[in-house]
Protein backbone atom coordinates (compact mmCIF):
# COMPACT_ATOMS: atom_id res chain seq x y z
CA UNK A 1 0.00 0.00 0.00
CA UNK A 2 1.49 3.61 -0.70
CA UNK A 3 1.58 6.60 1.49
CA UNK A 4 3.18 8.06 3.92
CA UNK A 5 4.15 6.26 7.17
CA UNK A 6 3.28 8.02 10.26
CA UNK A 7 5.18 7.10 13.83
CA UNK A 8 4.97 7.96 16.86
CA UNK A 9 7.76 9.12 18.65
CA UNK A 10 6.36 9.14 22.27
CA UNK A 11 5.13 12.56 23.46
CA UNK A 12 4.17 14.58 21.67
CA UNK A 13 6.47 13.88 18.21
CA UNK A 14 5.95 12.17 15.15
CA UNK A 15 8.36 10.71 12.49
CA UNK A 16 6.51 10.89 8.64
CA UNK A 17 8.46 8.68 5.66
CA UNK A 18 7.43 8.37 2.24
CA UNK A 19 10.02 7.01 -0.42
CA UNK A 20 11.58 10.89 -1.33
CA UNK A 21 11.06 12.52 2.49
CA UNK A 22 11.52 11.81 6.13
CA UNK A 23 10.45 14.73 8.65
CA UNK A 24 10.61 14.70 12.10
CA UNK A 25 8.19 17.16 14.29
CA UNK A 26 8.69 17.65 18.21
CA UNK A 27 10.94 14.69 19.26
CA UNK A 28 11.47 14.44 22.33
CA UNK A 29 14.13 11.79 23.01
CA UNK A 30 16.93 12.80 25.15
CA UNK A 31 17.72 10.74 28.72
CA UNK A 32 17.39 13.70 30.90
CA UNK A 33 14.07 14.54 30.45
CA UNK A 34 13.94 18.53 30.25
CA UNK A 35 13.13 20.95 32.41
CA UNK A 36 16.23 20.38 35.13
CA UNK A 37 14.90 16.95 35.34
CA UNK A 38 11.66 17.04 35.87
CA UNK A 39 9.87 15.81 32.59
CA UNK A 40 9.84 13.02 31.00
CA UNK A 41 7.93 11.20 28.04
CA UNK A 42 5.76 9.07 29.54
CA UNK A 43 5.71 6.16 28.55
CA UNK A 44 9.27 5.70 27.82
CA UNK A 45 10.34 6.15 24.41
CA UNK A 46 14.24 5.67 24.97
CA UNK A 47 13.77 2.18 22.79
CA UNK A 48 13.93 4.77 19.48
CA UNK A 49 17.04 5.97 20.24
CA UNK A 50 18.34 2.84 18.93
CA UNK A 51 15.93 2.96 15.79
CA UNK A 52 18.34 4.79 12.67
CA UNK A 53 14.97 6.10 11.32
CA UNK A 54 15.21 8.42 14.18
CA UNK A 55 18.50 10.15 13.07
CA UNK A 56 18.14 10.07 9.27
CA UNK A 57 15.77 12.74 9.37
CA UNK A 58 16.16 15.86 6.43
CA UNK A 59 13.68 17.97 8.53
CA UNK A 60 13.06 18.04 11.95
CA UNK A 61 9.93 20.51 13.04
CA UNK A 62 10.25 22.26 16.18
CA UNK A 63 7.04 23.97 17.67
CA UNK A 64 8.07 25.77 19.92
CA UNK A 65 11.10 26.69 23.08
CA UNK A 66 9.73 24.71 25.07
CA UNK A 67 11.97 21.81 26.46
CA UNK A 68 9.73 18.65 25.64
CA UNK A 69 9.34 20.05 21.74
CA UNK A 70 12.52 21.33 21.28
CA UNK A 71 15.17 18.65 22.56
CA UNK A 72 18.65 20.61 22.13
CA UNK A 73 20.67 17.55 23.03
CA UNK A 74 18.87 15.38 20.00
CA UNK A 75 18.76 18.41 18.12
CA UNK A 76 22.52 19.50 18.39
CA UNK A 77 23.48 15.79 17.87
CA UNK A 78 21.86 15.79 14.43
CA UNK A 79 23.89 15.46 11.66
CA UNK A 80 24.87 18.56 9.25
CA UNK A 81 22.78 19.14 6.83
CA UNK A 82 19.73 18.52 8.85
CA UNK A 83 17.40 21.45 8.68
CA UNK A 84 15.04 22.70 11.86
CA UNK A 85 12.12 24.17 10.84
CA UNK A 86 9.99 26.83 13.50
CA UNK A 87 7.61 28.43 13.37
CA UNK A 88 8.24 32.73 13.42
CA UNK A 89 7.11 33.79 16.67
CA UNK A 90 7.46 37.80 17.73
CA UNK A 91 10.66 37.68 19.08
CA UNK A 92 13.86 35.82 17.99
CA UNK A 93 14.43 33.88 21.19
CA UNK A 94 13.34 30.61 19.82
CA UNK A 95 15.87 30.85 17.52
CA UNK A 96 18.60 32.09 19.66
CA UNK A 97 18.03 29.34 21.62
CA UNK A 98 18.56 26.92 19.12
CA UNK A 99 21.66 28.68 17.50
CA UNK A 100 23.35 29.16 20.91
CA UNK A 101 23.02 25.26 21.78
CA UNK A 102 25.05 25.11 18.37
CA UNK A 103 22.00 23.98 15.59
CA UNK A 104 23.15 25.45 12.21
CA UNK A 105 20.86 24.91 9.50
CA UNK A 106 17.34 26.46 10.85
CA UNK A 107 14.38 27.41 8.52
CA UNK A 108 12.07 30.09 10.45
CA UNK A 109 8.45 29.83 8.54
CA UNK A 110 5.97 32.38 8.72
CA UNK A 111 2.02 31.71 9.32
CA UNK A 112 0.53 30.09 6.42
CA UNK A 113 3.52 30.23 4.32
CA UNK A 114 4.37 26.87 2.26
CA UNK A 115 7.79 25.20 2.76
CA UNK A 116 8.28 22.87 0.08
CA UNK A 117 10.13 20.20 1.22
CA UNK A 118 11.01 18.79 -1.77
CA UNK A 119 10.67 18.91 -5.84
CA UNK A 120 7.75 16.66 -5.84
CA UNK A 121 4.89 18.86 -4.28
CA UNK A 122 5.36 17.81 -0.15
CA UNK A 123 5.13 20.86 1.72
CA UNK A 124 4.71 22.04 4.99
CA UNK A 125 3.62 25.65 6.83
CA UNK A 126 3.15 26.56 10.41
CA UNK A 127 0.05 27.68 11.92
CA UNK A 128 1.07 29.74 15.09
CA UNK A 129 -1.65 30.14 17.96
CA UNK A 130 -3.62 32.87 17.18
CA UNK A 131 -2.84 35.12 20.51
CA UNK A 132 1.21 35.45 21.11
CA UNK A 133 0.75 35.45 24.72
CA UNK A 134 1.83 31.40 23.86
CA UNK A 135 4.51 30.81 21.22
CA UNK A 136 3.02 27.41 20.43
CA UNK A 137 2.48 26.37 16.82
CA UNK A 138 0.88 23.46 14.79
CA UNK A 139 2.64 21.96 11.43
CA UNK A 140 0.52 20.89 8.73
CA UNK A 141 2.38 18.75 6.21
CA UNK A 142 1.10 16.96 2.71
CA UNK A 143 3.26 14.76 1.38
CA UNK A 144 2.08 12.28 -1.01
CA UNK A 145 -1.04 14.04 -1.41
CA UNK A 146 -1.78 12.79 2.07
CA UNK A 147 -2.44 15.95 4.65
CA UNK A 148 -1.32 15.52 8.42
CA UNK A 149 -1.90 18.00 11.07
CA UNK A 150 0.57 18.01 13.31
CA UNK A 151 -1.10 19.79 16.42
CA UNK A 152 1.48 19.19 19.44
CA UNK A 153 -0.12 21.18 22.42
CA UNK A 154 -1.30 24.32 20.86
CA UNK A 155 -4.59 25.00 20.23
CA UNK A 156 -5.86 25.77 17.03
CA UNK A 157 -9.06 27.87 16.73
CA UNK A 158 -11.86 26.20 14.67
CA UNK A 159 -11.27 28.68 11.94
CA UNK A 160 -7.16 28.17 11.64
CA UNK A 161 -8.14 24.52 11.48
CA UNK A 162 -10.70 24.97 8.64
CA UNK A 163 -7.90 27.24 7.08
CA UNK A 164 -5.99 24.33 7.21
CA UNK A 165 -8.50 21.99 5.26
CA UNK A 166 -9.12 24.69 2.70
CA UNK A 167 -5.30 24.60 2.06
CA UNK A 168 -5.22 20.95 1.36
CA UNK A 169 -8.59 21.31 -0.80
CA UNK A 170 -10.76 19.02 1.80
CA UNK A 171 -10.88 17.05 4.74
CA UNK A 172 -7.53 16.45 7.06
CA UNK A 173 -6.15 13.20 6.80
CA UNK A 174 -4.86 12.97 9.77
CA UNK A 175 -4.80 15.45 12.89
CA UNK A 176 -2.24 14.66 15.75
CA UNK A 177 -3.01 16.36 18.88
CA UNK A 178 -3.02 16.77 22.61
CA UNK A 179 -6.40 15.39 24.01
CA UNK A 180 -5.23 15.10 27.59
CA UNK A 181 -7.72 16.50 30.77
CA UNK A 182 -8.16 20.05 30.40
CA UNK A 183 -8.47 20.17 26.77
CA UNK A 184 -10.43 17.21 26.16
CA UNK A 185 -13.44 18.63 25.73
CA UNK A 186 -12.41 21.62 23.25
CA UNK A 187 -10.75 18.90 21.19
CA UNK A 188 -13.57 16.65 20.70
CA UNK A 189 -15.66 19.87 19.75
CA UNK A 190 -13.07 20.42 17.13
CA UNK A 191 -13.08 16.89 15.71
CA UNK A 192 -16.69 16.69 15.69
CA UNK A 193 -16.92 19.82 13.35
CA UNK A 194 -13.64 19.26 11.05
CA UNK A 195 -14.39 15.59 10.78
CA UNK A 196 -10.80 14.62 9.86
CA UNK A 197 -10.24 10.63 8.65
CA UNK A 198 -7.97 9.75 11.63
CA UNK A 199 -7.30 11.01 14.84
CA UNK A 200 -3.85 10.53 16.50
CA UNK A 201 -4.06 11.81 20.45
CA UNK A 202 -0.72 11.83 21.56
CA UNK A 203 0.25 9.86 25.03
CA UNK A 204 -0.41 12.28 27.48
CA UNK A 205 1.23 14.47 29.97
CA UNK A 206 4.31 13.92 30.94
CA UNK A 207 5.82 11.97 34.27
CA UNK A 208 7.62 13.00 36.73
CA UNK A 209 10.56 10.69 37.58
CA UNK A 210 12.39 12.14 40.62
CA UNK A 211 10.73 11.24 44.05
CA UNK A 212 10.86 14.88 45.05
CA UNK A 213 8.38 15.45 42.53
CA UNK A 214 6.51 12.19 42.18
CA UNK A 215 3.05 13.74 43.76
CA UNK A 216 2.72 15.39 39.87
CA UNK A 217 1.44 12.18 38.79
CA UNK A 218 -1.44 11.56 40.10
CA UNK A 219 -2.77 13.92 37.67
CA UNK A 220 -0.83 11.89 34.61
CA UNK A 221 -4.08 9.29 34.45
CA UNK A 222 -6.57 10.32 31.36
CA UNK A 223 -5.43 8.33 28.84
CA UNK A 224 -7.63 9.07 25.47
CA UNK A 225 -8.66 5.86 24.13
CA UNK A 226 -10.46 4.77 20.77
CA UNK A 227 -14.41 5.67 21.12
CA UNK A 228 -13.75 9.10 23.07
CA UNK A 229 -13.44 11.08 19.69
CA UNK A 230 -15.97 11.32 17.42
CA UNK A 231 -13.34 10.24 14.68
CA UNK A 232 -11.46 6.81 14.02
CA UNK A 233 -8.80 7.21 16.66
CA UNK A 234 -5.37 5.68 16.92
CA UNK A 235 -3.50 4.85 20.14
CA UNK A 236 -0.01 4.74 19.47
CA UNK A 237 2.73 4.03 21.41
CA UNK A 238 6.18 5.10 20.52
CA UNK A 239 6.80 3.19 17.40
CA UNK A 240 3.89 2.37 16.72
CA UNK A 241 3.00 3.47 13.02
CA UNK A 242 0.23 4.23 10.05
CA UNK A 243 0.64 3.55 6.78
CA UNK A 244 -2.27 5.93 5.39
CA UNK A 245 -3.05 5.84 1.60
CA UNK A 246 -5.36 8.15 0.02
CA UNK A 247 -8.24 5.66 1.69
CA UNK A 248 -7.17 3.10 3.39
CA UNK A 249 -4.85 2.76 6.54
CA UNK A 250 -2.70 -0.04 7.83
CA UNK A 251 -1.89 0.43 11.62
CA UNK A 252 1.92 -1.36 12.52
CA UNK A 253 2.75 -2.02 16.18
CA UNK A 254 5.86 -2.05 17.68
CA UNK A 255 6.66 -5.46 19.54
CA UNK A 256 8.72 -3.02 21.93
CA UNK A 257 4.93 -2.60 23.88
CA UNK A 258 4.04 -6.23 23.83
CA UNK A 259 2.93 -7.46 27.69
CA UNK A 260 3.28 -3.51 28.78
CA UNK A 261 1.24 -2.45 31.78
CA UNK A 262 0.86 1.27 32.60
CA UNK A 263 0.37 0.12 36.48
CA UNK A 264 3.63 -1.42 36.36
CA UNK A 265 5.45 1.30 34.36
CA UNK A 266 6.20 3.87 36.54
CA UNK A 267 8.81 2.92 39.20
CA UNK A 268 11.00 0.71 36.95
CA UNK A 269 10.95 3.74 35.01
CA UNK A 270 11.77 6.05 37.30
CA UNK A 271 14.74 3.60 38.47
CA UNK A 272 16.32 3.60 34.76
CA UNK A 273 16.01 7.45 35.27
CA UNK A 274 18.05 7.61 38.64
CA UNK A 275 21.32 8.30 37.29
CA UNK A 276 20.32 11.05 34.82
CA UNK A 277 18.21 12.65 36.97
CA UNK A 278 21.59 12.38 39.67
CA UNK A 279 23.09 14.32 37.43
CA UNK A 280 21.04 17.23 36.74
CA UNK A 281 21.34 17.88 40.77
CA UNK A 282 24.98 17.50 40.82
CA UNK A 283 24.94 20.04 37.64
CA UNK A 284 23.05 22.50 39.77
CA UNK A 285 24.88 22.95 43.29
CA UNK A 286 23.72 25.22 45.95
CA UNK A 287 25.59 28.08 45.00
CA UNK A 288 27.16 28.76 48.42
CA UNK A 289 27.56 31.62 50.47
CA UNK A 290 28.98 34.74 49.02
CA UNK A 291 27.83 33.44 45.44
CA UNK A 292 26.66 37.10 45.02
CA UNK A 293 23.13 35.75 44.31
CA UNK A 294 21.01 38.55 46.07
CA UNK A 295 22.82 41.06 43.68
CA UNK A 296 22.41 38.92 40.36
CA UNK A 297 18.73 38.19 41.02
CA UNK A 298 18.48 42.36 41.67
CA UNK A 299 19.91 42.91 38.67
CA UNK A 300 17.79 40.71 36.69
CA UNK A 301 14.79 42.56 37.87
CA UNK A 302 15.86 45.65 37.07
CA UNK A 303 16.09 44.49 33.54
CA UNK A 304 12.60 42.87 33.54
CA UNK A 305 11.33 46.06 34.92
CA UNK A 306 12.53 48.08 31.79
CA UNK A 307 11.12 45.64 29.23
CA UNK A 308 7.60 46.48 29.09
CA UNK A 309 5.87 49.53 30.97
CA UNK A 310 2.37 48.36 29.93
CA UNK A 311 2.89 45.26 31.80
CA UNK A 312 4.09 46.48 34.83
CA UNK A 313 0.93 48.93 34.83
CA UNK A 314 -1.21 45.71 35.14
CA UNK A 315 1.01 44.05 37.05
CA UNK A 316 1.16 46.75 39.95
CA UNK A 317 2.11 44.50 42.83
CA UNK A 318 4.64 42.81 44.92
CA UNK A 319 6.12 39.74 44.57
CA UNK A 320 7.82 37.60 47.24
CA UNK A 321 11.04 35.22 46.46
CA UNK A 322 11.60 33.02 49.45
CA UNK A 323 14.81 31.72 48.43
CA UNK A 324 16.68 28.46 49.83
CA UNK A 325 20.32 27.38 50.20
CA UNK A 326 23.18 29.46 51.98
CA UNK A 327 23.01 32.51 49.90
CA UNK A 328 19.25 32.57 49.63
CA UNK A 329 17.28 34.60 51.86
CA UNK A 330 13.32 36.43 51.31
CA UNK A 331 13.58 38.92 48.22
CA UNK A 332 10.72 41.36 47.68
CA UNK A 333 10.30 42.90 44.11
CA UNK A 334 8.34 45.60 43.59
CA UNK A 335 7.04 45.25 39.86
CA UNK A 336 4.38 47.95 39.30
CA UNK A 337 3.75 51.48 38.12
CA UNK A 338 3.86 53.62 39.88
CA UNK A 339 6.21 51.35 42.65
CA UNK A 340 3.68 49.28 44.42
CA UNK A 341 5.61 48.69 47.84
CA UNK A 342 2.41 46.48 49.05
CA UNK A 343 2.52 43.16 50.82
CA UNK A 344 3.32 40.54 48.44
CA UNK A 345 0.50 38.94 46.47
CA UNK A 346 2.38 36.12 45.00
CA UNK A 347 5.21 34.44 46.80
CA UNK A 348 7.66 32.09 45.03
CA UNK A 349 9.36 28.95 47.14
CA UNK A 350 13.00 28.38 45.51
CA UNK A 351 16.12 26.51 45.99
CA UNK A 352 18.98 28.75 45.30
CA UNK A 353 19.88 26.17 42.96
CA UNK A 354 17.45 26.31 40.76
CA UNK A 355 17.08 30.17 41.01
CA UNK A 356 20.86 30.67 40.05
CA UNK A 357 19.96 28.56 36.62
CA UNK A 358 17.40 31.04 35.45
CA UNK A 359 19.95 34.11 36.48
CA UNK A 360 22.46 32.94 34.59
CA UNK A 361 20.39 32.24 31.37
CA UNK A 362 20.70 28.45 31.29
CA UNK A 363 16.88 28.52 31.37
CA UNK A 364 14.29 30.57 31.79
CA UNK A 365 11.40 31.37 33.81
CA UNK A 366 8.87 29.44 32.03
CA UNK A 367 11.12 26.27 31.89
CA UNK A 368 11.45 26.40 35.69
CA UNK A 369 7.60 27.06 36.78
CA UNK A 370 7.14 24.10 34.57
CA UNK A 371 9.44 22.23 35.84
CA UNK A 372 7.55 22.34 39.21
CA UNK A 373 10.63 23.11 41.44
CA UNK A 374 8.91 26.45 42.58
CA UNK A 375 6.44 26.80 45.02
CA UNK A 376 3.79 29.18 44.03
CA UNK A 377 1.27 31.05 46.01
CA UNK A 378 -0.74 33.98 45.96
CA UNK A 379 -3.46 36.11 47.40
CA UNK A 380 -7.06 35.09 46.54
CA UNK A 381 -7.55 38.07 44.53
CA UNK A 382 -4.10 37.81 42.72
CA UNK A 383 -4.11 38.02 38.75
CA UNK A 384 -0.75 36.52 37.98
CA UNK A 385 -1.71 37.01 33.68
CA UNK A 386 0.68 39.84 33.12
CA UNK A 387 3.10 39.12 35.89
CA UNK A 388 3.56 35.23 34.12
CA UNK A 389 3.64 36.76 30.70
CA UNK A 390 6.45 39.44 31.93
CA UNK A 391 8.15 36.39 33.29
CA UNK A 392 7.56 33.50 30.45
CA UNK A 393 9.19 35.95 27.79
CA UNK A 394 11.30 38.68 29.27
CA UNK A 395 11.79 39.91 26.09
CA UNK A 396 10.63 43.62 25.00
CA UNK A 397 9.94 41.77 21.46
CA UNK A 398 7.13 38.92 22.53
CA UNK A 399 5.93 41.55 24.90
CA UNK A 400 5.34 43.82 22.69
CA UNK A 401 3.15 41.89 20.60
CA UNK A 402 1.22 40.70 23.12
CA UNK A 403 0.64 45.01 23.96
CA UNK A 404 -0.51 44.94 20.19
CA UNK A 405 -2.74 41.83 20.08
CA UNK A 406 -4.32 43.54 23.27
CA UNK A 407 -5.02 46.97 21.81
CA UNK A 408 -6.29 45.56 18.47
CA UNK A 409 -8.68 48.40 16.74
CA UNK A 410 -11.83 47.20 16.40
CA UNK A 411 -12.12 49.37 13.24
CA UNK A 412 -8.71 47.95 11.48
CA UNK A 413 -8.87 46.44 8.22
CA UNK A 414 -7.08 44.37 6.62
CA UNK A 415 -6.36 43.84 2.72
CA UNK A 416 -7.33 40.06 0.98
CA UNK A 417 -7.11 38.76 -2.25
CA UNK A 418 -8.28 36.53 -5.00
CA UNK A 419 -6.79 35.92 -8.07
CA UNK A 420 -5.97 39.48 -9.38
CA UNK A 421 -8.46 40.78 -7.36
CA UNK A 422 -7.93 42.77 -3.77
CA UNK A 423 -10.43 44.02 -1.27
CA UNK A 424 -9.96 46.13 1.60
CA UNK A 425 -12.59 44.41 4.36
CA UNK A 426 -12.95 45.03 8.40
CA UNK A 427 -10.27 43.13 9.92
CA UNK A 428 -12.51 41.51 12.92
CA UNK A 429 -15.38 39.82 12.00
CA UNK A 430 -18.90 41.73 13.43
CA UNK A 431 -19.99 38.31 14.39
CA UNK A 432 -17.60 37.60 17.45
CA UNK A 433 -14.28 39.32 16.46
CA UNK A 434 -12.38 36.43 14.48
CA UNK A 435 -9.18 37.92 12.61
CA UNK A 436 -10.40 37.67 9.44
CA UNK A 437 -6.61 38.43 7.77
CA UNK A 438 -6.16 34.68 8.79
CA UNK A 439 -9.65 33.36 9.57
CA UNK A 440 -11.27 33.74 6.16
CA UNK A 441 -11.54 32.70 2.59
CA UNK A 442 -12.48 34.21 -0.29
CA UNK A 443 -14.91 32.00 -2.31
CA UNK A 444 -17.68 31.57 -4.99
CA UNK A 445 -21.38 32.22 -4.18
CA UNK A 446 -24.60 32.47 -6.62
CA UNK A 447 -24.07 36.06 -4.98
CA UNK A 448 -21.20 37.09 -6.57
CA UNK A 449 -17.29 36.60 -4.59
CA UNK A 450 -18.01 36.31 -0.67
CA UNK A 451 -15.65 36.35 2.65
CA UNK A 452 -16.34 33.64 4.51
CA UNK A 453 -15.58 34.14 8.50
CA UNK A 454 -14.30 30.18 9.53
CA UNK A 455 -15.07 30.70 12.61
CA UNK A 456 -18.82 29.95 12.12
CA UNK A 457 -19.30 30.56 8.39
CA UNK A 458 -20.92 33.41 7.88
CA UNK A 459 -20.62 34.51 4.41
CA UNK A 460 -20.38 37.98 3.82
CA UNK A 461 -20.56 40.04 0.30
CA UNK A 462 -17.72 41.42 -1.04
CA UNK A 463 -20.07 43.74 -3.12
CA UNK A 464 -22.35 44.88 -0.55
CA UNK A 465 -20.66 43.99 2.75
CA UNK A 466 -24.08 41.96 4.09
CA UNK A 467 -24.20 39.13 5.86
CA UNK A 468 -25.87 36.58 3.66
CA UNK A 469 -26.30 33.74 5.65
CA UNK A 470 -27.06 34.81 9.00
CA UNK A 471 -28.43 37.75 11.18
CA UNK A 472 -24.64 39.95 11.75
CA UNK A 473 -23.27 43.33 11.45
CA UNK A 474 -21.98 43.83 7.96
CA UNK A 475 -18.22 44.44 7.34
CA UNK A 476 -16.79 47.18 5.21
CA UNK A 477 -15.44 46.63 1.54
CA UNK A 478 -13.68 48.78 -0.36
CA UNK A 479 -10.98 48.69 -2.48
CA UNK A 480 -7.20 49.15 -1.36
CA UNK A 481 -5.83 52.26 -1.37
S1 LIG B 1 -16.61 35.14 14.36
FE1 LIG B 1 -18.40 33.96 13.99
S2 LIG B 1 -18.63 34.01 11.87
FE2 LIG B 1 -16.93 35.29 12.24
Amino acid sequence: MLGPLISSTGHAGLRLQTQNLRVLCDPWVSPGGAYLGAWFPFPDNSHLRAVPGLWDAEWVAVSSAHLDHMDLAFLSALSDGVRVVIPEYPSSAFRDRLCAAGVKEIVEVAAWERLPLNDRGDWLTAIPEQSPADHRAAFLIVADGVSVLHCNDAQLSLSQTRRAMVEVGGPLDLIALDASEPRFRAVKRLVRSVKPRLVMPYAGPACFLDPTLAQHNQHNQHICEPGELPAETLRMFPGDSVRIAPTTHDVIRDPHWEGFAYSKHLDAYASSRAQEIAEVWAAHPDPGAGSGLAARFKEHFVRLRRLSPYFLERITMTVRFDVSGADGGVWDVDLGTPHSQQAPQYTFGVESRWLDAVLSGEIQWEDLFLSRRLLIEHTPDADGTYLFGLLKHADAEALRAIEDYDKRDPNATVTLSSGDRAFEVTRYCPHSGEDLAEGAVIDEAPEGLVLRCLAHNFDFSLTTGLCLNARCEPISVAAPA
